[in-house]
Formats: C-alpha cells, structure tokens, sequence
C-alpha cells in the first residue's frame, strides 16, 4: 500500500509510489493516454494514464470523469524537469470519490466580476484565487512573528464597543438588548489600556465600516492589525512601521515565488521597498499635488486619486506626516510646534495602491484629551474609561494600524481589494 502524501512533498519520493487525496481541476486525453491535472491545497501535479498500463474499466471511468471531481490517485513520482513541481505521477490506481457536477461554473472563459464573486465559494479553487489566498495567510504569519521579534504582547479587543474610534460616520450600529452598540472600526483605544500592562502590544482581527463608498480600496469588513507601544514618539512609531513593511514584502518574496509568478507580479518594485522610506509633510504634499494639477487645497483629505498621483514620482512607500488635526481623528497629539497638524503619518504604498498604515502619537494629557473629545462632539460618558488612561500613570505613546487587504492587494498586485480576502464584504455585497 501507497502512503498517503501532499503534492507538495512529492519531490521527496521520486521513483516511488505514492497516494495523493485531491480534485481534478483539468484534463487532457489522446484516446490512449490521459493526463489529470490534480490539485490538493498544497499543490498542482500531473497524473499520466496510460490505457495499457491500468485497468480497462479504471481508464474509461478516469476518460469520464468531469472536472473538479474528487478521487484519490495511487502511482509512481518521476522526475520531470518541465513542471513546476518539478515531478509527475505515474498512475497505478485511482478511486474516485465523489463526481462533480457537469456544470462547474468557473471555467476557462472570462468571467464578469459579479458573476466570479457571486460563485466566490467556488472561485476560490482557482490558481490565481489559490495563490492570493497563500499570499495572505504568509502575510498574517510574517505580522504577528514580526511583533514577536519586536517584543509586542497580542492584546484581543472587542468586536461590540459603546462608542467610536475612527469617527462616527463609518460605524456600524447594533442593538445591544435595546440599547445601541457598535461594532469596533479598530482596536486602537483598547491597545492604549494593554500598554499600561504590557508595554508593547497588538491586536489582528476583524473591522467594519459602513464605507458607503464603492472603490477599489475600501471593503466593508476587513482584518486591521493596530501596535502600540509606551514611550514611543511620532518617529520612532514610523520606524517601527518601515521596519515591518520591509520585513513583511522581504518574507514574501522569501516565501511565496512561485504565487508572486502565477500572479505574473513583477516583483522588481518590490525589491526596491528598503529602508529608509522617503518622508513628506502635508504641507510639502500639497504643493507637490498642486504642482502636478490637483486642485486640491490645503486642510482637506487626500482622496485615491491623489494618493496615486502623489506616488508617481515615489518607488518605495512614502511617509506623509502632519495632518490638520481638523481632519484627522480626536486622539491625535498635536505637534508642539505647530497646533493645526497632528503628529501622525500615513504610509502611502507605491504603484497605485495609497494608504496601508494610518499611525500618529496619542494626545496623553487629560485635558487636552477632553477638549478634544468635545471638540468632536463625541459622548464623554463613553469615553469615561478612556480618559482614565490619562488619569493614572499616563506615559507619551505611539501606534498605527495596518490594512492587512490592502497590503495583500499591493504585494500580489491586484485591481481590487475584493480578491484578497477569501468572502468580501462590499457596499453592494453579502453574499456568499
Ligand atoms: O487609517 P485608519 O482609519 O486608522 C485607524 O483605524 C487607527 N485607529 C489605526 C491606529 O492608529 N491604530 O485605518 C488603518 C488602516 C488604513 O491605513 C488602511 O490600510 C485600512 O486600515 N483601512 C481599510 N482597508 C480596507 N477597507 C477599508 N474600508 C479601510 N479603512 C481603513
Ligand atoms: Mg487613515
């Protein structure tokens, strides 16, 4: 009997026989010979049947077979320098598990947008869909074992908080047992509780934004990582975040080559993202954007549009630091020298994709801190435990948060956000 075993440990047997569990996502035939595409999460490997070599009934019932079937396959590794995998498989024997219906939706054709996301379910089995998904989850281990050599606790933070931390017109309201509740748009505000206890700290979960907008960087629910550490000033914060941008595209390449391939992602600007990064004010980057033709005015927000001309001219992701504090959220700490503009960046991604990071220094003096929560015409009441943080022991701290989808787009290169996450939420979108 065969031993089970991966596609992607194949190599290891070569000359021996081997069983592999999977799918057949393709086949060819030449009457006495067929060759199975066969997929089984951890790779793609072709099987080679050979009419005189197996039996009858086996072979009529492989020529049969309609894609996305499952089975099993027993047969020999031999080397075969053409392939990716660099073997195929000598089939012996097969069993074939269950039939797939004739009709498998995702086929070689061009597909609409809406049609692939209504059959995301099924859309996920594709190569590029395959390639995206491990690019994504190399992204989310190479975060939190970058905290880990950095020092930083995981702290979990609620989903449902009574009140808002980017601003009240994203959030999502619930009804908490008749009263109201929202669901978290970042963890950020507990983190500053975590760092009182742990020094350095973060969290990796889930978000929402009830972004009425449609484009291609925003989703309705996405994974934000958010740091935060004590005792960390504006630039050290963006240190901290250059050093994991680098670290975070340098695993990838590391790790993922042959996704970055299927992908066809030219990875030359990705060789380019060393430190140290480029830094602009707002001030500086509202003349550049003036410069090249925007019309935009100083003391509004960037929109896509230009963010992606403001990052023509830049190859590596690009700090902008210094927003009004108009614009900008409550916890913000003012610059010293300066009271219209925050000590906080963002980090603008290169070819196209925008804002990755949103971080800044946090106001850590209580009365400043409540006359700006009443500034924003937030409910102090809400924030009652928020301000306690400035109450006992409060220390200058910094952090950011990360848009795990919108890094993932960037690295991997994609029009849209909608591919990086396995079921996207849209303004449009629930389903499936
Ligand atoms: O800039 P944002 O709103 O910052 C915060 O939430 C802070 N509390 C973070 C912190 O300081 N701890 O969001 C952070 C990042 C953005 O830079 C972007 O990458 C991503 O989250 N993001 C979105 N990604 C997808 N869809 C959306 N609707 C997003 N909104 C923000
Ligand atoms: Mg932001």
């Amino acid at each position: 009997m065969a031993a089970p075993t991966t596609i992607a440990k194949l190599k290891q047997f070569v000359g021996q026989e081997v069983e592999i569990r999977g799918w057949m996502f393709n086949k060819r035939s030449s009457g006495k010979i067929q060759f199975l595409q066969i997929r089984d999460g951890s790779g793609t490997v072709q099987a080679v049947a050979v009419k005189s070599e197996i039996d009858d009934k086996l072979f009529e019932e492989l020529d049969a077979l309609t894609l996305e079937s499952s089975l099993t396959v027993q047969g020999v590794v031999c080397e075969d320098k053409r392939s990716h995998s660099g073997v195929e498989l000598t089939l012996k024997n097969a069993q074939v598990i269950a039939v797939a219906s004739e009709d498998f939706p995702i086929g070689k054709k061009e597909h609409g947008v809406d049609f692939l996301l209504d059959n995301r379910h099924l859309w996920l089995r594709s190569e590029r869909q395959w390639a995206i998904l491990r690019i994504r989850d190399e992204l989310e281990r190479g975060i939190q074992d970058f905290y880990a050599e950095e020092g930083f606790i995981k702290l979990d933070c609620p989903e449902i908080t009574p009140n808002a931390c980017e601003g009240t017109t994203t959030l999502f309201a619930i009804d908490y047992f008749g009263e109201p509740a929202y669901l978290s748009q970042s963890g950020q505000l507990y983190l500053e509780a975590g760092i009182m206890s742990l020094g350095k700290v973060y969290d990796f979960q889930p978000v929402f934004r009830a972004e009425k907008s449609k484009t291609r960087r925003h989703l309705i629910e996405f994974w934000m990582t958010d740091a935060e550490a004590a005792f960390v000033d504006h630039a050290e914060n963006m240190q901290i975040q250059e050093r994991m941008v680098c670290y975070l595209v340098a695993r990838v390449l590391q790790h993922r080559t042959h996704e970055l391939t299927i992908l066809e992602r030219d990875i030359s600007p990705l060789l380019k993202v060393q430190a140290p990064f480029d830094h602009l004010t707002y001030d500086a980057a509202i003349l550049e954007l003036q410069k090249l033709g925007s019309d935009i005015q100083w003391g509004t927000d960037f929109g896509n549009d230009d963010e992606t001309m403001l990052m023509q001219a830049h190859v590596k992701p690009l700090f902008v630091e210094k927003f009004p504090a108009a614009i900008k959220a409550f916890y913000m700490l003012r610059d010293p020298n300066n009271e219209k503009v925050v000590m906080g960046n963002d980090l603008l991604a290169p070819e196209g994709y925008g804002e990755i990071i949103g971080g800044s220094q946090r106001e850590h003096d209580f009365d400043k801190l409540k006359a700006s929560i009443e500034r924003h015409q937030l409910p102090m009441d809400a924030f009652k435990w928020y301000l306690d943080l400035r109450q006992y022991g409060s220390v200058p701290h910094s952090g950011f948060g990360l848009g795990l989808e919108r890094i993932v787009a960037w690295i991997c290169n994609l029009p849209h956000v909608r591919e990086t996450t396995p079921f996207p939420r849209l303004l449009n979108r629930k389903y499936p």
